[in-house]
């Protein structure tokens, strides 16, 4: 992991001035040998840039260090994480088909899945994921994808994707993950059953909060040959780009992402611009050292919270009692990220005076950053969803949701220490009023 996270994709002897990081190709067109050259990159007969909307040089360093680390046999970086998950699931969904999905996913997916991806004719199934019979009922005749997140976002809940990924391909349906809070230094979905993964890149695989970045990846595991009539848009000639995108995998790659690409990532302009994506490649160079170290933190950190006074629940996969436990013990032999959640006493007050005591930890809505972030999903993250909605995913009135960061571990317990103390006494007053 730490070898691939800093070569894979990239050698310097075959840059023509030895760079031995990745350069920013910052153009948005490239010069053509020939005529006969760009017609056939246009036709796709031939591999090659011609105009960045679809790619540029930089961008494919990433696709192909992701690829490695997830051990996969393809990947495509777009905008963020949220066209990384629309992108697949209208590859896979759009238009007309069906979708079952975790309830605990991250508040931009659910939003995404009950107002977007409706509007194209794609319904949804919301399903409990430790349910397992609820799961396998959710699946129809026209369901053409499952999606979960390998550790939610807030609640780090784990999920058994050798079981859920199973029950999917007993009806050749696709399972996608969104793993971002596990990143390939935790978890590869691809080795318990996944198919596609998905990544906001904006997280952990970039680590210090500057670039906002999505990663779409192919394991290898899914064949539209076995189900032809099913997956017809790969499996047959396609009329716009004059190629069957199936073929793809006769060479060894992804016709799912090739026909993702040269529909959607073109369509919807979500390309990833060439400094975004160094951005992430440097950000991944360290990953498996940050990842580990933060995970960690937030394993004692959660242990060292859980029944301190105004604390109601910590929710962590280490915490006694949790469900998941078993699959923490399993799965993640490195840890589940430094995500995880604290429901307070007193609600929306306590959990307000709780962030707004913190002097370390900054109010913000993002994760995987090098700086220890918080934030009060109920009314940021997943402000759009119903009661009912937020319920299913473990979010109430009184969730915060920390991101544990770098930082010295005692300098991160005595802030929250602090936040803890404004957030009894604003408890006590709410109560007494
Ligand atoms: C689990 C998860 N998936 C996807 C996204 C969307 O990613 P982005 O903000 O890069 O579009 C987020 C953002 O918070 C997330 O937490």
């Amino acid at each position: 992991m730490s070898t691939a996270g800093i070569h894979a994709g990239w050698s310097a002897a075959t840059d023509c001035h030895g760079a031995l990081t990745p350069p920013v190709y910052s153009a948005s067109a490239y010069a053509q040998t020939s005529h006969a050259t760009l017609k056939a990159r246009f036709e796709r007969r031939e591999q090659g840039f011609a105009y960045a909307r679809s790619g540029n040089p930089t961008t494919a360093v990433l696709e192909e260090r992701i690829t490695a680390l997830e051990g996969g046999t393809a990947a495509i970086a777009v905008a963020s994480g949220q066209s990384a998950t629309t992108i697949a699931l209208c590859a896979l969904a759009a238009p007309g088909g069906h979708v079952v999905a975790s309830s605990l996913l991250y508040g931009g997916t659910t939003e995404f899945l009950d107002d977007t991806l409706a509007d194209l004719g794609v319904t949804c199934t919301v399903v409990d994921p430790w349910d397992l019979r609820a799961w396998e009922e959710a699946f129809t005749a026209d369901t053409r994808a499952a999606i979960v997140e390998s550790i939610a976002n807030p609640g780090a809940q784990l999920v058994d994707l050798e079981a859920l990924s199973a029950i999917a391909h007993a009806r050749d349906v696709p399972v996608v993950v969104d793993s971002t809070l596990a990143s390939p230094a935790l978890y590869r979905p691809g080795e318990h059953g996944a198919d596609v993964v998905v990544h906001s890149a904006t997280k952990y695989l970039c680590g210090h909060g500057t670039t906002i970045a999505g990663l779409i990846v192919d394991t290898g595991r899914f064949d539209p040959r076995r189900c032809p009539e099913r997956w017809e848009r790969l499996t047959t000639p396609n009329r716009r780009f004059g190629v069957t995108f199936a073929d793809e995998y006769e060479r060894g790659g992804s016709g799912l992402l090739a026909y993702a690409r040269a529909k959607y990532v073109t369509d919807f302009g979500t390309t990833l611009p060439a400094a975004s994506a160094q951005q992430i490649l440097v950000g991944i160079e360290t990953l498996d050292l940050r990842v580990r170290k933060i995970s960690a933190d937030a394993a004692v950190l959660a242990a060292e919270l859980h029944g301190l006074p105004g604390v109601a629940a910590v929710h962590h996969p280490t915490i006694p009692g949790r469900p998941d436990a078993h699959l923490a013990a399993r799965d993640f032999p490195h840890g589940t990220s430094g995500v995880f959640s604290l429901e307070l006493e007193g609600g929306e007050g306590a959990a307000a005076a709780f962030c707004d005591a913190l002097t370390l930890w900054t109010i913000a809505v993002n994760i995987g950053d090098a700086r220890s972030l918080v934030c009060h999903p109920a009314t940021t993250t997943h402000c759009h969803l119903t009661d009912a909605q937020r319920e299913a995913c473990g979010v109430g009135p009184g969730t915060v949701r920390l991101s544990v960061g770098l930082e010295d571990r005692a300098d991160l317990r005595a802030d929250l220490e602090r936040g803890l103390a404004a957030a009894r006494e604003a408890a006590e007053v709410l109560a007494a009023a």
